[in-house]
C-alpha cells in the first residue's frame, strides 16, 4: 500500500518513542527510570477530579459546541483578568483537545500547503511534523546556547522567506526551560508584523516557572497574536486531552468551523470538570506544585553538572533540563539507547527537537520524585563513568 508524501514526511515523536521502549523493558520485568516524556509526577488539582466525578454521575456527557462549554471559556477569560490584568471577551477563548487541537487548527487557518512556518530548532518536536502533515514547509530557525535557545529579531528577518506566513514562539521553551524577555518579545513579534505574518505563542509551561511567578502573556503586547495553552502542565491533566487558544476576534468563526469539522468539541466531562482548575483552591495547588518543579529542576541541574554533563542555557521554566553530554558519551541516540538498557534510566535525545546541533544534547524531565531523580543521577553515573 503506498501513502502520501505527508504523511511520509512526519518523523516518529522520540520521545513517545522512548516512552514505548522503556514501558516494553519494564513489561519484561526492568525497573526503568522514567525522565523522557512531558509528563507531570502529579495528578489533576483535587477539586477538578471531584468535579469529574460528579459530572460523570449526572450523566451530562454530550457533545458540547465546537469552542466549548460557555462556562469554561468564562472561566480562562477571567483567569487571564486576576492573573495579567488583561480583559478579552470570552468569546476569543476556544477550547481545544490540548495545546495539540490548537496546533491542528491553527495551521490551516493561517496557512496553505505549500507556505512556510518558522519554527524553533530546537523546538518542540511536533510543531514540525504538524507543518509538514498539513503540506505545509516547517523553517528552522537555529538557536543557539548562548542566546538561550531563542530567537533574535535579525534572525526572523534573515529566515524570512517569501512563502514564510508564521512564526511560532514558546517560552518557556521545550525542550530548554528558557524564557523570552519582554522586550525581545515585543521586537520579534515587531518584525512579523512588518512582514504582514503571524505570531503564534505556545504557552503551556507559563506557570511553571519560578517561584510561581506567572510570566506574561504575549497577549499583554500583542492583541494579535494567537495564544495557545493546555491545562497539561501547569494544571497536571496531560490525559484529559483538554487546553485552549485566545485568537483574534476575525479568527474566532472560521476557527468554528474548522474545529465543528476537525473534532466536533473537546472531551465535555474534561471541560466540565476544568471549570474548577480555575478556583483559588486549585491554583493555590498549581502554584505549589509548580515551586516544587522548580526544585527538582535545580537539583536536577546539580546532579548532572556533577556527572560532567553541562547545561550551557539554564532553565528558568517548565520541568526539563537540555542537557550536553560529557565529551566521552557517544552521540545522543545511541547515549539514550544505552542509558535505557544498560542502566534503566529512559532520556531523550536532542535530535528529537531539531537539527541544529542537537545530536550532543539530551532533554531530562525532573518530573518525577527526587528519590527517584537522585538515583536516576547516581545511575547516569555509572554509565559516565
Ligand atoms: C511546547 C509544547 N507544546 C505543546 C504540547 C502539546 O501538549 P498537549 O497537547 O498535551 O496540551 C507540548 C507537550 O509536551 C509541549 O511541550
Amino acid at each position: 500500500m503506498s501513502f502520501s508524501n505527508r504523511s511520509r514526511s512526519v518523523l516518529p515523536f522520540k520521545a513517545m518513542q522512548m516512552m514505548a521502549a522503556a514501558n516494553a523493558l519494564e513489561e519484561a520485568g526492568r525497573r526503568v527510570i522514567h525522565l523522557e516524556v512531558g509528563q507531570p509526577d502529579f495528578s489533576a488539582p483535587e477539586c477538578v477530579r471531584r468535579k469529574a466525578l460528579e459530572v460523570v454521575q449526572a450523566g451530562r456527557m454530550g457533545y458540547s459546541n465546537a469552542e466549548g462549554l460557555p462556562e469554561l471559556r468564562e472561566a480562562i477569560a477571567s483567569f487571564y483578568q486576576q492573573r495579567f490584568g488583561i480583559e478579552i471577551p470570552s468569546r476569543r477563548v476556544l477550547i481545544t483537545a490540548g495545546a495539540s487541537g490548537a496546533l491542528a487548527l491553527l495551521i490551516p487557518l493561517l496557512t496553505d500547503p505549500g507556505e512556510g512556518w518558522l519554527l524553533p530548532d530546537p523546538g518542540y518536536p511536533s510543531y514540525r511534523h504538524f507543518v509538514s502533515a498539513y503540506g505545509c514547509e516547517p523553517q528552522a530557525l537555529r538557536l543557539r546556547a548562548e542566546n538561550e535557545f531563542q530567537p533574535s529579531s535579525c534572525q526572523i528577518e534573515q529566515h524570512w522567506k517569501s512563502n514564510t506566513r508564521a512564526l511560532v514562539l514558546a517560552s518557556p521553551s521545550n525542550p530548554a526551560g528558557t524564557q523570552i524577555d519582554e522586550s525581545l518579545a515585543r521586537d520579534l513579534i515587531e518584525v512579523v508584523r512588518h512582514r504582514g505574518g503571524h505570531v503564534v505563542a505556545d504557552e503551556i509551561y507559563q506557570g511553571v516557572n519560578p517561584d510561581g511567578q506567572p510570566l506574561p502573556t504575549t497577549l499583554s503586547h500583542a492583541n494579535d497574536a494567537f495564544i495557545v495553552n493546555s491545562f497539561s502542565k501547569y494544571f497536571g491533566m496531560t490525559g484529559w486531552r483538554l487546553g485552549w487558544m485566545v485568537v483574534p476576534e476575525s479568527a474566532v468563526d472560521p476557527l468554528i468551523r474548522l474545529a465543528q469539522n476537525l473534532f466536533i468539541c473537546p472531551s465535555v466531562v474534561a471541560q466540565a470538570a476544568a471549570v474548577a482548575a480555575f478556583s483559588p483552591e486549585a491554583i493555590a495547588e498549581a502554584d505549589a506544585r509548580s515551586t516544587e518543579l522548580n526544585r527538582k529542576r535545580a537539583l536536577m541541574i546539580n546532579g548532572l553538572l556533577d556527572i560532567g554533563f553541562d547545561v550551557p542555557a539554564r532553565p528558568e521554566g517548565a520541568f526539563y533540563v537540555f542537557a550536553r553530554l560529557p565529551e566521552s558519551m557517544p552521540n545522543a541516540e545511541v547515549f539514550c539507547q544505552r542509558a535505557l538498557e544498560e542502566v534503566g534510566v529512559a532520556v531523550t535525545p536532542g535530535t528529537d527537537f531539531g537539527e541544529y546541533r542537537t545530536e550532543r544534547y539530551v532533554r531530562l524531565s525532573c518530573a518525577q520524585p527526587e528519590t527517584l531523580l537522585l538515583e536516576a543521577i547516581e545511575r547516569l553515573r555509572v554509565l559516565v563513568e
